[in-house]
């Protein structure tokens, strides 16, 4: 009986060592991800497909497009560097213009440490029928990212694009890829191609 109890105990600490053992190997794995992480999130599509786009113009390890409303936060911290996507919706509020997942997860973003990591946001939005709030949310995003330590890259010129205001720009420029799949779809691929040369030259890896 004894002997029994002794077995069955003995059976349960090693599954336990093993359980601790396979954690910390999946964190160490996870740790040393030297991989870019792609994250979005979409209302009707086009900031996944836009998304998908990053994932094929990227030169470079780059995950697989992820919803952000999919993953734990603290995630974010696992990866060498981010580029992270919005569309914009919610005309008018003061805050929360992304309408999708990111609105529930930015105040946590705002907490991570991403110091040491860099990021770059991209963005769908309606520069014709939204032209006063063109892709308001990737300010959202960005202040968060940047709230949490990281540095940013991937800002764009205005030029080039036709619209009347958006609070993503910043010192004259958009803060990230704004994306016009309404009017301006044409152009999405050369932008994204580009946007993706430089955000390398900037030095996300
Ligand atoms: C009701 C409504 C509100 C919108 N508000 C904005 C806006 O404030 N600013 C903007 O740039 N685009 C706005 N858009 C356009 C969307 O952001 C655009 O269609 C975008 O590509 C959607 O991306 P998604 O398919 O990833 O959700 C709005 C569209 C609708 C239908």
């Amino acid at each position: 009986m004894k002997a029994a109890m002794l077995t069955k105990s003995t059976f349960a600490g090693a599954r336990l060592a093993i359980k601790a053992a396979s954690r910390r190997s999946a964190s160490m794995r996870i740790g040393a991800r030297a991989e870019v992480g792609l994250f979005y999130s979409t209302s009707t599509g086009n900031t996944e497909a836009a998304a998908d786009w990053i994932s094929q113009k990227f030169e470079g390890d780059i995950s697989d497009p992820t919803d952000i409303g999919e993953i734990d936060v603290d995630d974010l911290t696992e990866y060498s560097s981010l580029i992270v996507g919005a569309p914009t919706w919610n005309t008018g509020a003061d805050e929360g213009r992304s309408g999708t997942a990111w609105d529930e997860v930015l105040d946590e973003i705002k907490d991570l440490d991403l110091s040491g990591k860099k990021v770059a946001v991209f963005g769908c939005g309606d520069s014709s029928s939204y032209g006063d709030y063109f892709c308001d949310a990737i300010e959202e995003v960005y202040s968060a990212m940047k709230s949490a330590g990281a540095t940013m890259v991937g800002s764009v010129a205005t030029d080039g694009y036709d619209f009347s205001e958006s609070k993503s720009v910043i010192d004259g420029k958009f803060c990230g890829l704004p994306l016009d799949e309404d009017n301006e779809s044409d152009m999405t691929e050369d932008r994204i191609a580009a946007w993706c040369a430089q955000i390398s030259g900037e030095g996300l890896a």
